[in-house]
């Protein structure tokens, strides 16, 4: 399939079909994951692929968690909505726990927070191609400390994303916002001017104070007067225009903080 095809049909899948997920098609999910780019090839991910019992164990953790959301979760529709997702998470073929080490530098960090996503993007498009279905979810769930411990992940390590792996039982449809109200396009060598703020309107009357010797000097009539940075100064004599206009940044900041 064309790349901007599977890329736009690739959706979240709500619903999977009860059909197991055959282990060959999570190997060149995780293949493609490992092939995503990553900076200085840190290669921050690790997978842990959970079926069966363990599968069961996760979705145990997932309704805990779920049920603590609620602020009384002896009620019954914190258990019903806990069952739920229990259900949801059993029935659901497989599921792929993504970790990632947490770097000490704060850069690299951001870089293998960023590449761990793009090898999670590898890895829905891969399904994608093959019609199997993902639905990759972060949440509270991935730092509760009951789900850190039940995958074993170290402490220098964090959980990036569970991706949850099925064929559709439901395509959602869903939209984008264009790319062209997205985009911006500088070609042809040419930087659009940023938006300037509107000028300030210009004083035709009253009483302006000369920057360099602070007379008085009435607008309407102020015969000496120079332009610096949007702003008109008027002068009382000659003399002080020139000072002005020799040095007009200095002139300018002493009137701004006088
Ligand atoms: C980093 C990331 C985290 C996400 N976490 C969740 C989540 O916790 N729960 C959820 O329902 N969906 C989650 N999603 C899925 C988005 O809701 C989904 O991608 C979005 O609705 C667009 O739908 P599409 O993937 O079908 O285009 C996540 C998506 C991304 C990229």
């Amino acid at each position: 399939m064309d790349v901007l095809d599977l890329i736009k049909r690739r959706r979240s899948i709500p619903r999977f079909k009860s059909d197991p997920v055959p282990r060959d098609v999570i190997e060149k999910m995780l293949e493609a994951a490992t092939w995503a780019p990553n900076h200085h090839l840190t290669q921050p991910w690790e997978f842990t692929v959970l079926d069966g019992a363990a599968k069961a164990e996760f979705a145990e953790i997932r309704r805990r968690f779920r049920v603590s959301l609620f602020p009384d979760p002896s009620r019954t529709e914190a258990q019903k909505a806990a069952e739920k997702i229990y259900q949801d998470t059993v029935a659901t073929p497989t599921i792929i726990a993504v970790t990632m080490k947490v770097a000490e530098d704060p850069e690299v960090r951001d870089d293998d927070f960023a590449a761990t996503f793009i090898a999670v993007q590898n890895m829905m498009l891969t399904a994608a191609d093959l019609g199997v279905g993902t639905y990759m979810r972060t949440g509270g769930l991935v730092h509760d400390p009951r789900l850190r411990e039940f995958l074993q992940v170290a402490s220098n390590r964090r959980i990036a994303a569970i991706i949850y792996v099925g064929y559709p039982a439901l395509v959602p449809e869903r939209r984008r916002t264009p790319y062209q109200e997205k985009a911006r396009w500088w070609t042809d060598g040419a930087v659009p001017q940023a938006a300037k703020p509107e000028p300030a309107a210009v004083q035709t009357s009253g009483i302006a104070i000369d920057p360099v010797c602070k007379m008085e000097v009435d607008i309407a009539t102020a015969e000496y007067s120079s332009e610096y940075g949007g702003v008109t100064y008027h002068f009382c004599a000659p003399g002080c225009k020139t000072a002005f206009d020799a040095d007009p940044a200095r002139y300018a900041e002493l009137n701004r903080n006088e």
